[in-house]
């Protein structure tokens, strides 16, 4: 392929619309497809239907280009692409841990009998390794061009809150393919970033396939690792924020992605641990990734932690108290409440009885569609207004410049636990709160001899 490739994406999520968007900024020529002729419609008048900085702006220029278009047919899509990116969506399956590659096998039923040239179809979704090799044998089954309409993968690393800097900059490119005119044709694609020095890994279809499933287990399991050092720092009244950083500044473990607090959650970390897991007995690999039902348990016991600690803290029943929730999101920077560790929370306290009040800087509507039993208020202090209990459960920078004093004001009590080690122990304690945190020490009772004494008892 001698001129520059067109392209199409195929599914206008939050991978799709990212990726449509991000290479017409890059001066290639986009069809984004949807069978949703309602989300095919706002996207073709600019208006982007996910929260993520950056990307609207991409979308505009794109349209007013004319670089960057939309539409519902396979038909034009076929005609229109040198290379089809597949984005649509593989959540988990409904009755099992495994991936449910449904709508891939939709898609390319649609597009397959449709190919009449030569072309490259190019999965991104996240897939049980295996599906590559499937899926090329549907399209040569299918295609009118056979084998010249030739499957490769390339898988996306992209995080939630920076899809457009990490679509641009990723931190490496993987393509798993089969011939050297797709590789050729792939880095005619990637040409901007293999010019920038970003790695350019070429591969054989599963282990870029597993390159995905393989690189969120890994981050799952440091977090789930330090969440479990932080229920050792409980037990041991030690300090898991200290502990974190003294490991995370040892270049061989790294800081990144050891922050404890209430875990992960999201679209893709949770599922995709279960899916490799699933995935890698399907194929007999033996008990070897076993290790991955700990860090999904190790994850889900830090929720359980989170409603006893606050059950705790308010003498041992939530039934009838008020609870403001801080956070809604499964992280900062998203509006996203898949999974969402915050949510899953507010749901149990919920079941036991509490009322809750839910505050997000960007997840309400998302969060109110989710859980309509909730109340929700419009800023901080309005969600603890007459509040037993905060507890600060997504890690917005915002809460972290909450002025006690306000917040004490007009709560029913002084009590918070700090789901994610954002506010200063000692100044909220100092300001008469109770101040709780999964592995932060609790302030030592004084006996009633070290009081007599003057000075604490040794040990
Ligand atoms: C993740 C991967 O990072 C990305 O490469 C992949 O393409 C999609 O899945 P994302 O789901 O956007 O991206 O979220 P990420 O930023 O990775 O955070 C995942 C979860 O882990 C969040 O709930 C976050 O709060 C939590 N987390 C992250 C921690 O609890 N501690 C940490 O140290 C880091």
């Amino acid at each position: 392929m001698t001129t520059r490739p067109r392209l199409t994406v195929l599914g206008t999520g939050y991978l799709g619309i990212t990726q449509a968007a991000c290479m017409a900024s890059q001066g290639f020529e986009v069809l984004g497809l949807d069978t949703d002729a309602a989300k095919i419609a706002k996207l073709q008048s600019g208006e982007v239907p996910i929260y993520e900085p950056g990307l609207h702006e991409l979308v505009k220029d794109g349209l007013s280009s004319g670089r960057l278009s939309f539409t519902t047919s396979y038909d034009v899509a076929a005609d229109f692409g040198d290379v089809h990116f597949l984005c649509v969506g593989t959540p988990q399956q409904r009755d099992g841990h495994g991936a449910d590659t449904s709508q891939l096998e939709a898609c390319l039923t649609s597009l397959a009998p449709r190919l009449r040239r030569p072309c490259l179809v190019l999965g991104k979704s996240t897939v049980p390794v295996g599906t590559a090799a499937r899926l090329a044998s549907l399209i040569a089954q299918l295609a009118p061009v056979r084998e010249a309409a030739e499957l490769c993968w390339n898988p996306e690393f992209l995080r939630e809150g920076h899809g457009v800097h990490d679509t641009l900059t990723p931190d490496r490119v993987v393509v798993g393919v089969s011939s050297p005119w797709a590789e050729a044709t792939l880095r005619q694609v990637y040409a901007p970033q293999i010019d920038a020095g970003i790695r350019f890994f070429v591969t054989d279809l599963a282990t870029a396939e597993l390159a995905k499933v393989a690189a969120n287990s890994f981050l799952a399991t440091k977090i789930s690792f330090i969440n479990a050092v932080a229920e050792v720092c409980d037990a041991a009244d030690a300090d898991v924020t200290v502990l974190a950083d003294i490991l995370g500044s040892d270049p061989r473990i790294g800081a990144a992605f050891l922050r404890p607090g209430l875990g992960f959650g999201g679209g893709c970390l949770p599922k995709d641990v279960r899916a490799f897991r699933a995935r890698a007995s399907e194929l007999g690999a033996g008990d070897a990734p076993r290790f991955l039902h700990e860090v999904d348990a190790i994850n889900l016991g830090r929720r359980t932690r989170m409603v006893n600690m606050a059950a705790e803290v308010l003498g041992g029943s939530v039934a009838g108290r008020s609870v403001c929730v801080l956070g809604a999101a499964f992280k900062p920077g998203s509006d996203d409440v898949r999974d969402s560790p915050a949510l899953d929370v507010a749901r149990i306290l919920h079941g036991m009885g509490a009322e809750i009040t839910v505050y997000d800087p960007a997840a309400m509507d998302n969060a109110r569609k989710a859980c309509p039993e909730f109340s929700y208020a419009d800023s901080v202090l309005s969600a603890a207004a007459g509040a037993d209990i905060v507890l600060l459960l997504t890690e917005w920078p915002e809460f972290a410049a909450i002025d006690p004093q306000a917040l004490g004001a007009v709560t029913a009590g002084r009590r918070l636990v700090d789901g994610r080690y954002m506010l200063d122990p000692a100044v909220w304690r100092g300001a008469g709160w109770t101040y709780r945190a999964s592995g932060i020490p609790s302030p030592k009772e004084v006996t009633s001899a070290e009081l007599a004494l003057g000075e604490p008892a040794p040990g």
